[in-house]
């Protein structure tokens, strides 16, 4: 399994996924602004790994910066937090890892001790990233049989995580235990992490995994014995609304239709509670670009008008259990999701 991401003290590795499958190409970053462009432009993206690399980009900051002041520190930490908060608006990971290395760092009686908080933080987060998805891994297997199909969407697999992967974990574990399961892979227009990055990472694990387009689902659905609908997600409402990657929504409301099981996948840290309903979630608009050309060429009329939001977000009534490392939530999304998060260690 590759590493999406690996702290170096002085510099953060990120795999650059924009050019995977083909090549297998590391960005070395040794500034913030480097750590910004990669997740703006998806160089490294899943909800879980933008929050760790924008963790590891405080710490490598933290070590490479030459205040001695832990006040001036502290308030040069934020800006740097605020700075990489600003480079994608929907996965609530993010914000959360950035505020809890800050949150540490706060807590420090000297620059030399914030530096070390910092870097401990980061690493935690990572380590229990791994912790996390396994028992995703765990909980979503609970839920499948040998011999089952599941149709995912976009990439919500190892290296959007630390390791393992959310919506993938159980196809990972149930491949360690010989037990056979096998996937769909919707291609996910405009930026085909299905293709490039799903569709890789399952034959990389040795795992039956099938491609189809977008617009195949519901044809797929249909025909073919799909035993559930499993995909990530960016953030949870504390309602249960779910945004992930655009498209999703349109299989959510599919697997309703077919009677199909459809499961969200969400570590604690996607779960937002500060924000009530999935109509407030924040819903990215990329480059008209990522639609109008395909690898650098045209496939518009120039000037088209273009919408292109990069998420959207499924209503709770669509998903059949949303599955967490701490166990699996099938109704009443709002108390069992604060009872769920209320057992997390405080900020
Ligand atoms: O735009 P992306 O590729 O960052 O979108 C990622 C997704 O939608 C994933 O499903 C989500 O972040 C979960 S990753 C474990």
């Amino acid at each position: 399994m590759l590493r999406s991401i690996a702290y170096h003290g002085d510099h953060v590795r990120i795999l650059d996924q924009q050019r995977l499958p083909h090549d297998t190409v590391y960005v070395h970053c040794t500034t913030t602004a480097e750590v910004w462009e990669c997740i703006k432009a998806l160089k490294v993206r899943g909800a879980p790994a933008i929050g760790m690399a924008a963790a590891f980009a405080l710490a490598v900051w933290a070590n490479r910066t030459s205040t001695t002041n832990l006040t001036d520190f502290l308030a040069s930490l934020r800006r740097e937090r605020d700075y990489l908060a600003s480079s994608r608006p929907t996965a609530v990971n993010l914000f959360w890892a950035l505020d809890r290395v800050v949150a540490r760092a706060a807590t420090a009686t000297d620059v030399t001790e914030a530096r070390q908080l910092i870097e401990n933080e980061a690493l935690a987060i990572q380590k229990e990233d791994e912790d996390v998805c396994r028992r995703i891994g765990e909980h979503a297997l609970s839920l499948m049989n040998d011999g089952d199909t599941i149709l995912t969407i976009c990439n919500a697999g190892a290296i959007a995580t630390a390791r393992y992967g959310t919506a993938l974990a159980p196809l990972y574990l149930a491949k360690e235990r010989g037990i056979h399961m096998s996937a769909y892979a919707c291609e996910t227009r405009p930026l085909l992490q299905g293709s490039r990055l799903t569709v890789w990472e399952l034959q990389q694990a040795g795992v039956d995994v099938t491609l189809i387009s977008d617009s195949m689902a519901a044809h797929t659905l249909a025909t073919k014995p799909i035993s559930a609908v499993i995909v990530g997600c960016d953030r949870v409402a504390a309602n249960g609304d779910t945004a992930n990657k655009i498209g999703t929504l349109g299989l959510a409301i599919l697997a309703k239709e077919f009677g199909i099981p459809f499961y969200v996948a969400a570590p604690l840290s996607t779960i937002d509670l500060e924000t009530a309903t999935g109509d407030a979630i924040p819903i990215e608009e990329r480059a008209p670009e990522e639609i109008t050309h395909f690898h650098g060429h045209p496939v518009a009329p120039s000037g088209t008008n273009v919408f292109n939001p990069a998420f959207d977000v499924t209503p709770h009534r669509y998903i059949s259990a949303i599955i967490t490392e701490k166990g699996i939530v099938r109704d009443n999304y709002q108390e069992a999701l604060a009872g769920l998060k209320q057992s997390e260690p405080a900020l």
